[in-house]
């Protein structure tokens, strides 16, 4: 992999996830990651594709339940099946969440410090430093109706 920010331009919600597995792939096989658990902070306006995207890694770790938004829960946990790299698919949307505090009242110390947890969170900006630098950050844009340019940062390709 090379160490620069990743680019894609998907045209339809199935390229989206596709990107999403591919994300997932390089991360279970990045020993720099795990010790701790993997967040992926991912963000874009309203209707970019965020859970679009979640639903693609989702797919791509064999989860068979239905991946809701979680806008109204917050949090949803997904087990992963025997013999993933994690124990738990962990998505967060924090679009209702108004500071880092509110996450902490989550149990966001614990989640985020279990190396079982792949945990991918959406409006990571409604946290303020509660999401790691760390974290994979993953920004959607909507160009068009079906248009959309996702770039992955560097650091995730780096040795
Ligand atoms: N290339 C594309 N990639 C992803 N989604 C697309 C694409 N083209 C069209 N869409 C549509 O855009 C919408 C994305 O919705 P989604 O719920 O994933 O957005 P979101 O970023 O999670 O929004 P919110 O902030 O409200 O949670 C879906 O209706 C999807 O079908
Ligand atoms: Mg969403």
């Amino acid at each position: 992999m090379v160490d620069m920010e990743v680019c894609e331009i998907t045209c339809s919600p199935e390229e989206t996830q596709a990107v999403a597995a591919s994300l997932v792939r390089v991360l279970m096989n990045k020993p720099g990651v795990r010790g701790t658990s993997t967040i992926v902070a991912l963000r874009g306006d309203l209707g970019a594709g965020k859970t679009v995207f979640v639903k693609g890694a989702a797919m791509a770790l064999g989860v068979r339940e239905t991946v809701r938004s979680p806008t109204f829960v917050v949090e949803r946990r997904y087990p992963l099946p025997e013999g993933a790299a994690w124990r738990t698919l962990v998505h967060i949307d924090a679009y209702r969440l108004e500071s880092e505090d509110e996450l902490y009242a989550l149990g966001w110390e614990q989640v985020a410090t279990d190396p079982g947890n792949l945990i991918m969170i959406e409006w990571p900006g409604q946290v303020g430093f509660g999401v790691p630098e760390r974290a994979v950050w993953v920004d959607i844009e909507h160009l068009d109706e079906k248009t959309r340019q996702i770039t992955i940062d560097g650091a995730t390709y780096g040795a």
